[in-house]
């Protein structure tokens, strides 16, 4: 039998149990061993799931934050209702979405925030790696906005030219950062999560003043990669694409 046959085999067993036990998807298996291995999530927490369509993840937040917790989901698509959660439809890129966020805390304060967030793949791998990186740089800097000091970030990342900038970025804003790739994940994949603790009181020399999206932008840089800078209506959003040094 071929390798292939054995990882399609191996997630084909993590889906059949995901849906035997009521899940909406084989990732909340990797939400579940992530929470085995970390504790990141604590019984009556308040956790934010960003990019939690369909609801998979959402279903173990709800479990692991018990009755007293309070779950929030977001994601560009509508997710059916999960009991004990609360959806909003939205780009967590956007301040609508953070303030909407903010008005259904109802004074509460979030303990964590974890994403598998993903953007659209196109199949270039270089080019969904360079997406993803970005997205999750912008995750961290919206997670930042809610999260106090101790409190703690997970998020999907894919492994390529650039991670280390994010990696570093999280480092400056956690006291304990780790990567795991939970074994329901594909033996395949290059996803691999990115488990931040302990936020810090206050973020590491390195980093203050710059959004993570800078700092990763800079370690691009750095590494030869030019960053495009686009100016819409007086507004600078920061962006990053790859580009030919004579482009
Ligand atoms: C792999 S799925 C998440 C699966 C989920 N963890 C589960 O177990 O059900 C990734 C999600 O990220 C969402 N997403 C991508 N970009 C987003 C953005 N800018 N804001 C919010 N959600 C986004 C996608 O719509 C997609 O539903």
């Amino acid at each position: 039998m071929s390798k292939r046959w054995y990882q399609d085999n191996r997630r084909d067993a993590w889906r059949r149990i995901a849906r035997s036990k009521g899940y909406r998807t084989r990732s909340a298996y990797k939400l579940k061993q992530i929470q085995d291995r970390f504790g990141v999530i604590r019984a009556g927490d308040c956790v934010l799931d960003v990019g939690c369509h369909p609801g998979g993840w959402l279903q173990v937040a709800v479990e692991e934050s018990g009755d007293e917790g309070l779950v929030i989901g977001v994601d560009l698509l509508a997710t059916s209702p999960v009991e004990g959660a609360m959806v909003i439809i939205g780009d967590i890129t956007d301040d609508s979405s953070i303030e909407r966020i903010n008005a259904t805390l109802g004074g509460r304060e979030i303990n964590v925030v974890v994403s598998d967030i993903s953007p659209n793949l196109t199949g270039r791998y270089d080019t969904d790696q360079t997406i993803s990186l970005e997205l999750s740089t912008l995750v961290l800097d919206a997670a930042m906005r809610f999260i106090p000091a101790g409190g703690s970030f997970v998020t999907k990342i894919f492994q390529g030219t650039g991670i280390e900038g994010l990696v570093n970025a999280a480092k400056d804003r956690f006291s304990n950062v780790q990567r795991f790739s939970p074994t329901a994940s594909r033996n395949s994949s290059s996803e691999t999560y990115l488990v931040c603790q302990k936020r810090l009181s206050r973020v590491r020399p390195a980093a203050r003043g710059k959004s993570a999206l800078e700092q990763v932008n800079e370690h691009l840089s750095g590494l030869g990669i030019l960053v495009e800078e686009v100016d819409e209506d007086e507004e600078t959003i920061v962006g990053f694409r790859r580009l030919n040094k004579d482009e």
